[in-house]
C-alpha cells in the first residue's frame, strides 16, 4: 500500500474520520446505516461518514469480525479499522495487577507476562493494547496506583521496557499511557491537577515514558491531567515539544476518552473548534470518543489555522501503524483460532506471578501451615469469590477464577477446608452478628484459619480515589473475634493499594499480602500458605502509618529539619505532632519463611574516576530454616550536589535463592552514569564528591559504604 499516494486521494472528511476513535457501542451488532448516538448529533449518520479509524472496548472477537466486515463495506478507501483495547494485565487469562507485579521485582516476569498476554491478544481480535501504564505514583489515595509498578523511576522502566519488549513478541502495537505525569494528581484525586518543577518531571515521571518509547512503544496516549497549566491533550510543550521535537516520537498519539473535549471543561478552549484546533498543534494523531477532528478539521483547514500538511502527517502515522500491523493485507489478521486463551500454559504463568508478587508483612511464625491440618476454615470476603482479578481485567472472568477456598482443596485433597465470610467488604460494612457467630464458631473447630480479608477490585482502578485507607470496622471486628477464638490466623490481604492496616498487624499473627492476584490466585495462595513457596516480594510502594501522610515515599529529600528521633512531637522539626512520618512498611520491604543475613558492604575502589566503574559488594547468608528467594537492593545517596538530591534511589537489584545455611556474594558494577541528576539549569550529569552506596533487604537499610567521585 502506498500512504502517501492513498493520502493523496482522500478528502479531508476521510482523514478526519482515520483520526476519530469512537466507542464499539455504536458499532455493535448493527447495521452501520442506522447508527445512533453521538455521531448522529452531528446531523450526520454512517452513510454520510464513510467509516472512522478505530475503535475501542469491544467485547468479544466476533463483535471485531462483524464491525470489521461492516466498516469495509462502506469505507471509500478500504481502509481497515484499528481495534485497541485495555489490556492491563492480561487479555483473558488475568495475571497480578500491575502494582503486584511491581513486587516481584523482575522485569523478566512482566515480560513474560506481557507476552502470554499478547498470545491471547491475536486470538481475540486485539491490534492494539492500551498498555503498558508507566505513571510513577506516590499517594495510595489514587485508585489507579493499581494499574502503576509503583513509586521508583528505576523499577518502572525496567517493568516499561520489558512489558514493551513481551507485547512485542506478537503482531500487537503498544500504546504507553498516560503522557505524562498523570500519577502525581494532587491529593490523590483523580484528573486533578499536576504542578511540578521541570527538574522533578524529568528526573521521576519522564524517565519510563521515555523507556518504553525506547524499547520501541508504537503509541502514546496523553493524559486527562493538566500538567503545569495546560492540559496534556493540548499541551505543545509537552507532545510537540518534548515527545516529538526533543525524543524524536514519529508514532501515533491518541488522546485519553473525550479529553479533547475536556479542553473546554479545564477552561483553555472556547469551544469545539478550539479543542481540534490546539489538539492539532499539539500534534495529536487521534481523538479518542469525542468528535472535534470530524466536526471542524476541515474548517480549520479551509480557515488557514491549521495547514493540511499537519493533518496529513497525523493520516500517515496512523496509515503506517495499520500497514505495520498487516491491516492493509489482512484486516483479521487478529482473530485466529483460539488456542491459548486460558490454556494450562498460561493459567500457570499466572500462578506464578501470584507467587512471585505476594509480599509478606509479618509472621510470628504460624506460617507456613502444615499439609497434616485436617480441618481449615477460610473465613472472610475473599474466602471464596473471583474478585480477586483485579481492576482492569480486560476479558479476565470472575468464573474463571481460582478462589483461595477452592486453591486450597485442590492442593490438600485430605483436609476439609469450610468457609464462611462473616462480613461483606463495603466499604463500612458492619458485622452481622449471625454471620461473626458462625465465622467464630466455625474458627473454634478447626485448626487453622485464613482469614481473607480486604479492598474489593471494584475500589480500585479509575475514579476511585479515596480519603480512608484503611479496611472496613467489620473487617476489623472479625479479625479480632477469629484471632480471639483461634491463635493459629493468617491474614490473606488482597487489595489494589497501599493500605493503612497498622491495627490490623498488631494483632494479627501473620498477613501474607495477595493484591489483587489475577485468575490463579486462590492457586498461589493456597501453596505460599502450606510452603510450597516461600513469598518473595517487596513492596514497590510504600504503605504509610495514615492517610494523612500521603504523598510517601522512599526517596524523599531531607528537608533542613529532618526528623531526628523516633519520637512523635520532635519540636521544629519536619514530622508531625499527632504521629509519626514514617511509613509503615517501607519500599522494598518483604518477609521470608527464612531469614538473610548481610555482611558489611565491600567497596574494590573508594574513589571512582569519572568514566570508569567500582564494585560494590556484599555477602547475604540464608540464616534460617528453609529455602528462600531475597532481593538484594542497591541504592545510592548523593551526600552534597548543587540542588538537594534524595535521602537515596534504587540502582539497581539482584533476586539471589539460598537454601539455609547457603551465602552469596553478590557484586553491584557502580559508574557516574548512575550518578546523574538534572541541575537547576535542567543538564544532566554527575558532580564529583561523596556519595553512599546502601545494599540491603530494603530502603531502610543502614549497610553502607561511603565512596568518592573524583
Ligand atoms: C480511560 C482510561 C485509559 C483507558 C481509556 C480507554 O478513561 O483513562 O487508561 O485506556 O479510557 O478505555
Amino acid at each position: 500500500m502506498d500512504i502517501k499516494e492513498l493520502i493523496e486521494r482522500m478528502t479531508i472528511e476521510e482523514k478526519a474520520e482515520q483520526l476519530t476513535q469512537v466507542n464499539s457501542s455504536l458499532l455493535n451488532k448493527k447495521s452501520i446505516a442506522d447508527i445512533t448516538g453521538p455521531l448522529s448529533g452531528l446531523g450526520l449518520t454512517f452513510n454520510q461518514i464513510s467509516g472512522i479509524g478505530s475503535t475501542l472496548n469491544f467485547s468479544r472477537v466476533s463483535d471485531v469480525i462483524e464491525i470489521q466486515e461492516n466498516h469495509l463495506k462502506i469505507d471509500q478507501n478500504s481502509i481497515p479499522l484499528l481495534f485497541m483495547q485495555d489490556v492491563i494485565h492480561g487479555c483473558c487469562t488475568v495475571y497480578p495487577i500491575p502494582l503486584a507485579m511491581g513486587a516481584a521485582f523482575s522485569p523478566e516476569l512482566i515480560k513474560e507476562c506481557a507476552a502470554m498476554a499478547a498470545r491471547e491478544c491475536v486470538e481475540n481480535g486485539i491490534n492494539v493494547v492500551f498498555s503498558p501504564m508507566v505513571d510513577m505514583v506516590r499517594d495510595a489515595r489514587w485508585g489507579r496506583v493499581a494499574e502503576s509498578t509503583g513509586e521508583d523511576v528505576y523499577l518502572n522502566s525496567l517493568y516499561a521496557k520489558a512489558q514493551v519488549e513481551g507485547y512485542h513478541t506478537q503482531n500487537v502495537a503498544v500504546c504507553v499511557k498516560h503522557f505524562a505525569a498523570y500519577g502525581a494528581a494532587e491529593a490523590g484525586r483523580d484528573y486533578n491537577t499536576v504542578d511540578m518543577s521541570e527538574i522533578t518531571l524529568r528526573e521521576y515521571y519522564l524517565p519510563a515514558y521515555k523507556a518504553a518509547l525506547d524499547a520501541g512503544a508504537d503509541m502514546v496516549m496523553t493524559s486527562f491531567n493538566l500538567l503545569n497549566g495546560v492540559p496534556a491533550a493540548a499541551n505543545k510543550k509537552l507532545v510537540k515539544g518534548i515527545l516529538r521535537d526533543e525524543w524524536g516520537f514519529d508514532g501515533v498519539v491518541i488522546s485519553d476518552y473525550a479529553s479533547f473535549d475536556e479542553m473546554m471543561v479545564h477552561g483553555i478552549a472556547e469551544n469545539g473548534f478550539e479543542c481540534a484546533y490546539k489538539a492539532m498543534e499539539a500534534t495529536g494523531d487521534i481523538e479518542m470518543v469525542s468528535l472535534n477532528y470530524i466536526r471542524y478539521l476541515k474548517e480549520l483547514v479551509e480557515s488557514g489555522k491549521i495547514n493540511m500538511e499537519q493533518v496529513n502527517k497525523a493520516v500517515e502515522r496512523v496509515l503506517v501503524l495499520k500497514q505495520k500491523l498487516g491491516l492493509f493485507d489482512d484486516p483479521y489478521i487478529n482473530t485466529k483460532p483460539k488456542k491459548k486463551t486460558l490454556c494450562k500454559e498460561h493459567r500457570a504463568i499466572a500462578e506464578k506471578a501470584a507467587v512471585k508478587s505476594a509480599v509478606l508483612l509479618k509472621n510470628d511464625g504460624v506460617l507456613p501451615l502444615s499439609d497434616s491440618f485436617k480441618k481449615i476454615a477460610v473465613i472472610g470476603p475473599f474466602a471464596d469469590t473471583g474478585d480477586i482479578i483485579g481492576a482492569w481485567h480486560c476479558y479476565g472472568n470472575t468464573n474463571d477464577a481460582i478462589t483461595v477456598a477452592a486453591g486450597i482443596r485442590s492442593l490438600l485433597t485430605a483436609a476439609e477446608v469450610h468457609v464462611e465470610e462473616g462480613v461483606g467488604f463495603e466499604i463500612g460494612a458492619q458485622v452481622d452478628s449471625k454471620k461473626l457467630k458462625a465465622a467464630v464458631k466455625l474458627a473454634k473447630e478447626s485448626e487453622a484459619v485464613i482469614l481473607a480479608i480486604g479492598e474489593p477490585s471494584s475500589d480500585s482502578g479509575e475514579g476511585t480515589s479515596k480519603l480512608n485507607l484503611d479496611l472496613s470496622d467489620g473487617q476489623y471486628e472479625l479479625l479480632k473475634a477469629v484471632v480471639a477464638a483461634n491463635k493459629n490466623t493468617t491474614v490473606l490481604l488482597f487489595s489494589g493499594r497501599p493500605l493503612t492496616i497498622k491495627r490490623f498487624i498488631d494483632i494479627a499473627p501473620a498477613v501474607l499480602l495477595m493484591w489483587h492476584p489475577g485468575t490463579e490466585g486462590g492457586t498461589a495462595a493456597a501453596k505460599l500458605l502450606f510452603g510450597r513457596y516461600s513469598p518473595e516480594g517487596k513492596l514497590p510502594m510504600s504503605f504509610p502509618m495514615s492517610v494523612g501522610q500521603c504523598p510517601i515515599y522512599y526517596n524523599r529529600y531531607n528537608t533542613g529539619r529532618p526528623r531526628t528521633n523516633n519520637d512523635i512531637r520532635s519540636p521544629y522539626t519536619s514530622s508531625y505532632i499527632d504521629g509519626s512520618n514514617l511509613s509503615l512498611f517501607p519500599f522494598g520491604y518483604g518477609l521470608s519463611y527464612t531469614q538473610f543475613q548481610y555482611s558489611e558492604i565491600k567497596l574494590s575502589n573508594n574513589r571512582l574516576n569519572d568514566g570508569d566503574k567500582i564494585t560494590v559488594s556484599v555477602k547475604v547468608k540464608n540464616v534460617g530454616k528453609r529455602s528462600g528467594v531475597e532481593t538484594v537492593q542497591l541504592y545510592i545517596q548523593d551526600l552534597v550536589a548543587s540542588v538537594a538530591r534524595p535521602l537515596r534511589g534504587l540502582k539497581g537489584f539482584k533476586k539471589v535463592s539460598l537454601a539455609p545455611g547457603e551465602s552469596q556474594t553478590v557484586e553491584f558494577a557502580v559508574d557516574s552514569e548512575m550518578l546523574e541528576f538534572y541541575n537547576e539549569d535542567i543538564i544532566k550529569s554527575a558532580e564529583k564528591g561523596k556519595f553512599r552506596a546502601f545494599v540491603g533487604t530494603d530502603s531502610d537499610t543502614q549497610n553502607y559504604a561511603e565512596f568518592e567521585l573524583v
